[in-house]
């Protein structure tokens, strides 16, 4: 696990620069935080890194699911408003989930039998009107790979 505390949103800039040097195709970020924490900023911070407009990045709360495309393909889901992992199974989201692509999760924790079995689990809580604290997990090879990579950018 890895804590980054009080991070503003230019430093927010520059981590995603950084995290984006480091994803590969089929990664999966899972983004936990309460309403207004971070988690869509930093989708749209990293979605810039792959050459997709920030204005066209907002959280698909009603639909659910959202891709771009830029220098590589971004599913973006925000499961705000899942009741039950069922309303994802005619959504493809095996299709999102376990892909070439990379896939951004937002409420991440809804997810309980679909959760997959590698992915980076990344945390944000407020600390300040302008800063979060953000916690990176990591869950399988992969995820703890990516963890691993980023102490040793911040540690
Ligand atoms: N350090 C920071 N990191 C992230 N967001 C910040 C920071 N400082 C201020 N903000 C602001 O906090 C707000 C975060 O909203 P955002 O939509 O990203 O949250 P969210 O977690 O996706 O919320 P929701 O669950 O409602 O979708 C934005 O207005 C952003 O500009
Ligand atoms: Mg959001």
């Amino acid at each position: 696990m890895l804590t980054l505390k009080d991070i503003n949103i230019n430093q927010l800039d520059s981590l995603s620069h950084n995290l984006h040097k480091i994803l590969e195709p089929s990664d999966i970020l899972g983004l936990v935080g309460e309403l207004g924490a971070g988690k869509t900023t930093f989708v749209k911070k990293l979605a810039r890194c792959y050459g997709v407009n920030s204005e066209d990045v907002v959280s698909p709360t009603f639909v659910l699911l959202q891709t771009y495309e830029g220098g590589r393909r971004l599913h973006h889901w925000d499961l705000y408003r899942l009741e039950s992992e069922q309303e994802l199974l005619p959504l493809d989201y095996e299709e999102t989930f376990f892909s070439d692509d990379i896939c951004f999760i937002e409420w991440f924790d809804k997810l309980k039998n679909l959760k997959p079995q590698e992915f980076l689990e990344i945390h944000f809580k407020f600390t300040s009107e302008t800063q979060r604290d953000i916690s990176f997990f990591g869950e399988g090879k992969r995820g703890k790979a990516l963890v691993q990579k980023l102490k040793q950018m911040y540690q």
